[in-house]
């Protein structure tokens, strides 16, 4: 009978986050100001702790993670790596499919990875209190977590349509004592005019941002900064953690590295922090299929151009590099709240242009078809985000079966879905549908950036 659960012990804990930018075959796009000139760090200041813009800016390989930082993380961590076996059997494949099970954490995803990291990094600084935004509330219920935790404050802008689809993750952010008010809001000045504007927004994760920042930044005292859940590059360093265990992990499960490696990706982070451990065996010329997945409704990596944009509606970020639906772009309301960003992460942008990942979109039915598989198999309900690395997973062990290949698959269960039912009742009710971004509507927003400076493309 093979190993369903393998598992590290808590001194096998990896001591250092791995940085991908000290592969990469390209030089990353750097940050830049909307007239184009190079972002530095006294600029990101306000913003940010200087302690993690020099990460964000670090071309180091190997970056030592503080040990109460460690500390913090062995509530939970190490994950196991689990084989699902009985997915296996119900698809008839001979693939052999593991995944790295993040739902464990205390907010139940892999957020809690960098909310901790973060929130000790700008504790060191002297910060007292973090603003943010989320969307389905897994980011905020995280950095709620963390920030109770290390003696902050915390205040989490929630995007409208998931603060009423979701109303349990309120409560949680609430438990760890943070504040969480529907964005757009009439706290801050974007969100005045966006209200102005649009009185029946969903909102967007684009706007919560910007309300986060703009209250971070309006405070003059110092002792407020924001903090992002996902899309930096500092973000995406703290998640590796995870494919680091997964290596290890694999390694006792008697496998070599995985065929394929699948996560699902809004903002980027946990499928980079699972991928980018093993980026360097492909970039040193092993053959491995590195797939992000994101919703047809909100398919920036497979539909985007590859831009300088805004991370945020209002224009107060840095412009980043990467693939984007323009920062105007206000997704359709679909279940996967996590999934609607119109942006990604710079890193992951820069793996898939330089071939080193190949995204996929999936529609929602198909997604949530592919849970209901899943929870009949292995049981455990999954986030609607984590539906799409599932949809795929299932995608590539029937093309195993086809090409009667054992190929091993390692992907992220990046949380599970039990506050997120609301979602499932509709589509058992058979309420749910699909949603493509029309051509025209994705024309439309990009115009929004068509006067942007462009990355020179070498
Ligand atoms: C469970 C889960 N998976 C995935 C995501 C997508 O974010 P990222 O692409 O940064 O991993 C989210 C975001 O909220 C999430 O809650």
């Amino acid at each position: 009978m093979p190993e369903r659960k393998i598992i590290l012990s808590e001194r096998e804990i990896p001591k250092q986050w791995y940085n991908l930018v000290a592969d990469l075959p390209n030089p990353m796009h750097p940050p830049l100001t909307p007239d184009g000139k190079p972002v530095t760090p006294d600029m990101l200041s306000p913003v940010f702790p200087m302690n993690l813009i020099e990460q964000e800016a670090s071309t180091k390989r190997w970056i030592d993670i503080p040990e109460e930082i460690l500390e913090i993380l062995c509530r939970w961590r190490p994950t196991p790596l689990r084989r699902a076996t009985y997915l296996e059997k119900y698809l008839n494949t001979p693939a052999r499919i593991y995944y790295k099970d993040e739902s464990l954490s205390p907010a139940g995803s892999h957020k809690p990875n960098t909310a901790v990291a973060q929130a000790w990094y700008n504790k060191e600084f002297g910060i007292k209190k973090l603003t943010t935004e989320t969307g389905a509330g897994q980011w905020g219920s995280a950095l709620a977590f963390a920030c109770q935790l290390l003696g902050l404050e915390c205040k989490v802008y929630m995007v409208r349509i998931s603060f009423d689809q979701k109303p349990f993750r309120k409560i949680l952010m609430r438990i760890w004592g943070a504040e969480c008010i529907a964005s757009p809001s009439n706290q801050t000045k974007c969100g005045r005019e966006i209200l102005q504007k649009m009185p029946d927004t969903p909102g967007s994760l684009g706007i919560a941002i910007s309300e986060a920042v703009e209250e971070a930044v309006a405070d003059k005292s110092g002792r407020t900064r924001y903090s992002l859940g996902s899309v930096l590059n500092h973000v995406l360093l703290h998640q590796t953690i995870m494919g680091l265990e997964a290596k290890k992990q694999l390694k006792i499960a008697g496998e070599k590295n995985p065929d394929v490696i699948i996560g699902c990706a809004g903002g980027g982070s946990n499928f980079a922090g699972l991928a980018f451990p093993f980026m360097i065996n492909k970039i040193n010329g092993e053959k491995i299929d590195i797939i992000p997945v994101e919703p047809t409704a909100c398919p920036s990596l497979t539909r985007g151009p590859f831009a300088y944009d805004f991370g945020d509606i209002a224009c107060q970020t840095p412009l980043l590099a990467m693939y984007t639906l323009g920062h105007a772009f206000v997704p359709p309301p679909i279940h996967a709240g996590g999934l609607r960003y119109h942006g990604m992460a710079p890193l992951v942008s820069e793996a898939v242009r330089s071939g080193l990942a190949a995204p996929r979109a999936v529609d929602q039915i198909k997604c949530y078809e592919s849970a209901l598989i899943w929870s009949k198999t292995e049981g455990s309900i999954c986030a609607p985000e984590t539906s799409h690395a599932i949809a795929c997973v299932i995608e590539e062990a029937q093309k195993a079966k086809q090409e009667g290949k054992e190929k091993v698959i390692l992907f992220n269960y990046s949380g599970h879905g039990l506050l997120d039912l609301g979602g499932y009742e509709k589509f058992l009710d058979g309420k749910l549908t699909d949603y493509v971004l029309p051509e025209e509507e994705l024309q439309k927003s990009l115009n929004n950036i068509k006067n942007l400076p462009k990355p020179k493309i070498k």
